[in-house]
């Protein structure tokens, strides 16, 4: 089974970005933590990180021309804004578990809005790092 696991806008500044609410782990780290469980769960994951909404665009559409079985994607910001991203997503119809480590229902109204969420088969929110094994585990569960 093959998943990439898209992360959005500022995720490369995790360790940097806000610790109180995102932790002092690194992006580098959350990459470590992701392989080695996938590893363990026999899943092969490509991860890939980008500041710029087209290129995540690109990334989904790459995934389904690659034969991916699914994504997981925390999108940031973009969460919050991008119908491209929702499109990206509808157009490959690859089932997609969508994550955020800080709880968006606890903090500014303008993070309470979601718009992949109209497709995501599952959304993991407030979890922290191990939303991201709890999305792999959605896909090995649901095989
Ligand atoms: C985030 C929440 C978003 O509101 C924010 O813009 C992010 C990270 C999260 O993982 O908690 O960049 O998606």
């Amino acid at each position: 089974m093959k998943i990439y696991v898209l992360n959005g806008p500022n995720l490369n500044m995790l360790g940097v970005r806000e610790p109180d609410i995102y932790g002092k782990t690194t992006y580098t780290e959350l990459c470590e933590i992701i392989r080695s469980y996938a590893k363990e769960n026999g899943v092969e994951v490509e991860l890939y990180q980008s500041n710029h909404e087209g290129a995540l665009v690109d990334k989904i559409q790459d995934a389904y021309f690659n034969g991916a079985d699914g994504l997981i994607i925390n999108p940031g910001a973009y969460t919050h804004t991008s119908i491209a991203i929702l499109d990206a997503i509808k157009s490959t119809s690859l089932p997609t578990v969508e994550v955020h480590i800080s709880n968006v229902y606890e903090r500014e109204d303008f993070r309470h809005i979601s718009y992949v969420a109209l497709v995501a088969k599952e959304r993991i929110i407030g979890h922290g790092f191990d939303g991201y094994k709890e999305a792999l585990d959605y896909f090995t569960d649901n095989k």
